[in-house]
């Protein structure tokens, strides 16, 4: 299941008019971003004059630097602040603009009237939203260039531009600009009054209870009366009268049954492929939630390139600050090192206008699972991996991948992926023929979709007991595992993740982009945590 993400820039400036106080005279305007049209969309011409658009504004974080700094260390197993307090609280002041950046765009802001509701702001004050900006508006006031409106094959027609222009002084302050639309006994209750989990839903999936029940009936009739909390999320559907989704009921029945009894939470957040960036809403609400729980499992995800750079740091820094202190899963992608298309071949090559040859990574990656099959286990040929073009290698996984690339035959698909880059996935799980209940029947279904929120059921039952010992939740599970993992998972040797017509990559002894470090040793990673 496929998230489409697809955060085109509609923006511009102003071009004339009275200086505020915060408004300095030299109003240039220059291109702040531009983008090659997305792979799947087509020009179609200009928008209409009455569309309206959800506009987002990214101010310049002060200090993301010391954001980072402190989640690597407490999620550092040997160092001396590892599941240390720190963030949800603290991350707002640190993912807040500096004084003068606020002062700049509050001037700008209320100089360009973009709509007539009020601008709605994050709680660290780094977004504004801008809600129902019309085009005509941002045409007139903005004299925004070439807004075109794209066409989303299979049918959707969307307002976006491809490039978008700021006056020169907001450039430092202004990151980017973007339209809505980037065998111990686990059943007996121990830390379940302190421990969730937590699944996202996005693209209208939602979750039956009634199908958890008989999906409960059949593999755990312990948990057989037992539900979850559904949140709606900016108006996000939780209808239990109709057909609810197949990844919602596999996440949720997976996910909560394998954490059971611990309690689960589930998220649906209002977006459609219209409204191109649930994750940032998501985000913004979770962010500012008081109690967020320790494990969430994520099991959508779309091409990095289809993703502009700025607004996927952007998003990577969001989870990065969600990451301090919780465990965050996300599926790896379902198409080898391509993007899963069904023509993979014809598929893989570049956005950026040059149509080159290249491998397809998946985004976003915080903690990302691949997928395996058969017993033995081997690598299922789907399990998405590779090498992230937008994110360099971080220090906790240079050994184990520098590993792999030593092994990596001389010149091997060379120029198709960046050997500098973030290696994807982190671990694996068994990804095929779950069975689920949908609809009231009995269907299998698999992916990483699947291995997932197995996968994060299984980090909720290590956040339990840790919880239950009186030790803080595990967090960003990375450092750790890299450090650690080699011993508590099995290290899958067999099989490959073949694309964009080639063989793909193999797994091998140790990390490798298929398989990543390997699948879970329940026992074995419980004693390594607790
Ligand atoms: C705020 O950030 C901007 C952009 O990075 C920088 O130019 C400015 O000097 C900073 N101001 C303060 C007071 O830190
Ligand atoms: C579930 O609830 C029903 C009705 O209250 C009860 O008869 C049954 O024993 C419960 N099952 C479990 C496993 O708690
Ligand atoms: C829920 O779905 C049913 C069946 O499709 C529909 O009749 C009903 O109006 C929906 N309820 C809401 C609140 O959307
Ligand atoms: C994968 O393994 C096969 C068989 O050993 C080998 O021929 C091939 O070169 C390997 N591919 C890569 C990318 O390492």
């Amino acid at each position: 299941m496929k998230l489409s993400l697809l955060p085109l820039f509609l923006f511009a400036a102003i071009s004339s008019a009275s200086p505020t106080a915060f408004t300095p005279q030299d109003k240039t305007l220059l291109v702040k971003e531009s983008v090659a049209t997305p792979h799947r969309w087509t020009r179609l011409g200009r928008a209409p004059s009455d569309h309206s658009i959800r506009l987002r504004i990214a101010i310049l974080q002060h200090d993301f630097s010391g954001l980072e700094k402190a989640l690597y260390e407490i999620s550092d197993p040997d160092h001396h602040r590892y599941g240390g307090p720190y963030v949800q609280g603290g991350s707002r002041e640190i993912l807040a603009p500096n004084s003068t950046s606020l002062a700049f765009v509050d001037g700008w802001l209320a100089f360009v009237r973009l709509s007539r509701k009020r601008p709605r702001r994050s709680p660290a004050k780094d977004w504004v939203s801008v809600n129902a900006a019309d085009i005509h508006g941002c045409r007139q006031m903005l004299g925004y260039r070439k807004p075109k409106c794209i066409l989303h094959v299979p049918g959707d027609v969307l307002a976006r531009t491809t490039s978008y222009q700021l006056p020169r002084y907001l450039h430092e302050h202004i990151e980017l600009a973007s339209p809505p639309q980037c065998s111990r006994d686990r059943r007996e209750p121990r830390a379940t009054k302190k421990n969730a989990i937590g699944i996202t839903g996005f693209l209208n999936e939602y979750a039956n209870i009634r199908d958890l029940a008989a999906f409960y009936r059949d593999q755990l009739p312990a948990a057989v009366n037992s539900t979850f909390e559904a949140v709606s999320v900016y108006g996000g559907i939780n209808n239990q009268t109709s057909a609810a989704g197949e990844e919602a009921n596999l996440d949720t029945q997976f996910a909560f049954g394998i954490a059971y009894p611990t309690p689960g939470i589930f998220w649906s957040t209002e977006g459609t492929r219209h409204t191109n960036e649930p994750y940032l809403d998501w985000l913004d609400y979770i962010l500012n939630s008081h109690q967020i729980p320790q494990t969430i499992s994520t099991s959508y995800g779309d091409d990095e390139q289809t993703v502009p750079f700025t607004y996927a740091r952007r998003v990577c820094q969001r989870f990065a600050s969600l990451a301090a202190g919780v465990s965050v899963l996300f599926a790896s992608g379902d198409g080898g090192v391509g993007d899963g298309d069904s023509e993979p071949a014809q598929q893989c090559y570049t956005n950026d206008g040059k149509h080159t040859r290249r491998f397809i990574p998946g985004f976003p990656a915080v903690t990302a699972v691949g997928g395996t099959t058969n017993i033995p286990e081997i690598s299922a040929s789907f399990s998405g991996g590779g090498f992230s073009d937008y994110f360099a290698r971080p220090a906790y996984q240079h050994k184990a991948v520098s590993a792999y690339l030593d092994k990596l035959p001389h010149k091997t698909y060379d120029g198709l992926f960046n050997r500098a880059g973030r290696g994807i996935p982190d671990v694996s799980a068994q990804s095929r023929r779950f069975q689920i209940v949908w609809q009231g029947e009995r269907i299998l279904i698999g992916g990483t979709s699947a291995s997932t929120p197995a996968f994060a059921g299984l980090v909720a039952l290590l956040n339990d007991a840790r919880l239950a010992a009186g030790r803080p939740a595990l967090g960003f599970l990375n450092p750790m595992l890299y450090k650690h993992g080699a011993h508590a998972l099995n290290d899958i040797v067999v099989g490959s993740n073949p694309g964009c017509g080639t063989s793909g990559f193999n797994a091998t002894q140790g990390w490798d982009p298929a398989t990543g470090l390997g699948t879970p040793d329940f026992r074995k990673l419980l004693d390594v945590v607790v």
